[in-house]
Formats: C-alpha cells, structure tokens, sequence
C-alpha cells in the first residue's frame, strides 16, 4: 500500500489527539494569557494540533531516525514535532522551558510517551544533538522586552534604553552560542523569521556554512513564521 506523503500516520495523529486532550487547560490559561484562558484554548488547541503536524510532518522528511534534538522554550505548541519525533522516529528529544507551571501540565500529560519537559535553561543540556528547535525565544517581549521590540522592526529610537538592551542582547548571543555549540555537523535548526539573525551571526562568527530555507510554515500560538536552517553544509 503506497504511504500518504501529505499526513501523519493515523496512529500517530491519535497520540497527538489524545495528549492535547489530556491537558490541563485550566492550570495552561494564566501561562499564556491574563485573561480569558478557557476561550484562549478553545480557539488555539485545534489549531495547535494543525499547524504543529503540518510542522512535524516535514521534520520527518529532514531528520534521521534515531538521532537526538534539543527543544528550547517548547510547549503546548512544539507536541506534535515532539511526539512524531519520539514515537516515529525513535530519537530522543529533550525540551525544556522556564516556565514552571506550563512544564507541569504538560509532563502528565506526556505520560504515555517517553518524553519529558525540563524546567531548565536549555543551554545546560548535555550531550551533543543532530537538531536544535528554537522558536519564539529570543523575541519573546516577556523576557526581552528591550530587545524584542527591535526584532520585529519596531524599536522606537525615543525610549530606548541601550543598557538594557545591551544587557538581553548578551543574555540571547550566550543562549545562541550554548546550544549551537551543541550541534553536530551537518545539522538542522528550526527556527523563526525573526530569530535567523542570530543563528546566522552565530555561524558567521565561527565561519560555518549555513543554508537558510526559502519556504516559511505558520505557527499557532506567537504567530512567528517558522523556517529551516541547514548548518554546516554548504
Ligand atoms: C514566547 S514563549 C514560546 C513558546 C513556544 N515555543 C511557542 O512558540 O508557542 C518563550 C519560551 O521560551 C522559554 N525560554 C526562554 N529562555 C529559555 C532557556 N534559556 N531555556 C529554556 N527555555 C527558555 C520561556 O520559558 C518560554 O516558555
């Protein structure tokens, strides 16, 4: 019988389906808004499942069997790429999060699968990984608020503060070189528009060649357009 191209197999759609039903949507709501968490999720959970397959779906195509990918910042919407890559193509991937209470509604529901979320800072992983998933990090206006708006294009020469984003930008450039050091070569990275910058001036600075893919895939939550980055292939 010849595979669908087009879709995860049926199976693995389940698990995906069965995960995101097992969420504890409650304890989710304040993590990713202030208010009105219960509508937040009934509009975004379908969409989550969509987007992040059609994601997981070409992860499939670019990643070997068995090898390792280190997830940095990955929640609610990084499961599908998580579960394909751990029960279909038997590697190891290891997420991790800084947000405690989101790390905590996602590992019970993970139980069935081994796959587990770490409530660290991704660059203490060990080990060395074939790919690295960084998407909505180091733009994300919580954490960098300085520094965020001048990723999207947005900074505002009056308020400013060049200390503080001084302070994020090293903050991101020690987190870009924690885990890039981490990468095998050839090695895949998945990221967004707005983040390519620094995965770039990462390769630059260490005269590693890097292929940055031309077709861009929408994500459901921060709304950053995803793309591939081959590194170290020329
Ligand atoms: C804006 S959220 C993006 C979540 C998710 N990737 C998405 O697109 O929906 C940014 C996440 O990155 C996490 N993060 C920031 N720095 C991190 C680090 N050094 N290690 C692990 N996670 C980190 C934060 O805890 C937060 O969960």
């Amino acid at each position: 019988m010849k595979k669908s191209r087009t879709k995860l197999p049926p199976a693995t759609s389940r698990l995906i389906t069965e995960v995101y039903g097992r969420l504890d949507y409650g304890a989710l709501g304040p993590v990713y808004c202030y208010e009105g968490g219960d509508e937040f999720w009934r509009a975004k959970r379908g969409l989550c499942e969509r987007l992040g397959s059609r994601v997981a779906l070409l992860l499939k195509k670019k990643l070997r069997r068995g090898g390792r990918s280190l997830y940095v910042g990955a929640g609610v919407a990084e499961l599908p790429a998580l579960i394909l890559e751990t029960v279909e193509l038997g590697r190891a991937a290891e997420p991790y999060n800084l947000r405690r209470t989101e790390v905590s509604a996602l590992n019970p529901a993970c139980h069935s699968i081994p796959l587990t979320f770490h409530a660290m800072d991704a660059a203490k992983a060990k080990g060395r990984f074939d790919h690295l998933w960084i998407v909505s990090v180091l733009n994300d206006p919580e954490r960098f608020p300085h520094l965020s708006p001048l990723s999207y294009g947005r900074g505002n020469p009056l308020t400013l503060d060049p200390q503080k984003f001084e302070k994020e930008r090293r903050i991101v450039r020690a987190l870009v070189a924690g885990c890039m050091e981490k990468l095998t070569r050839p090695g895949l990275v998945t990221t967004t528009t707005e983040e390519v910058i620094w995965i770039a001036e990462w390769c630059h600075r260490h005269r590693v060649p890097y292929l940055v893919g031309k077709r861009y895939y929408p994500t459901a939550l921060v709304g950053d357009p995803i793309c591939f980055i081959r590194v170290g292939t020329e």
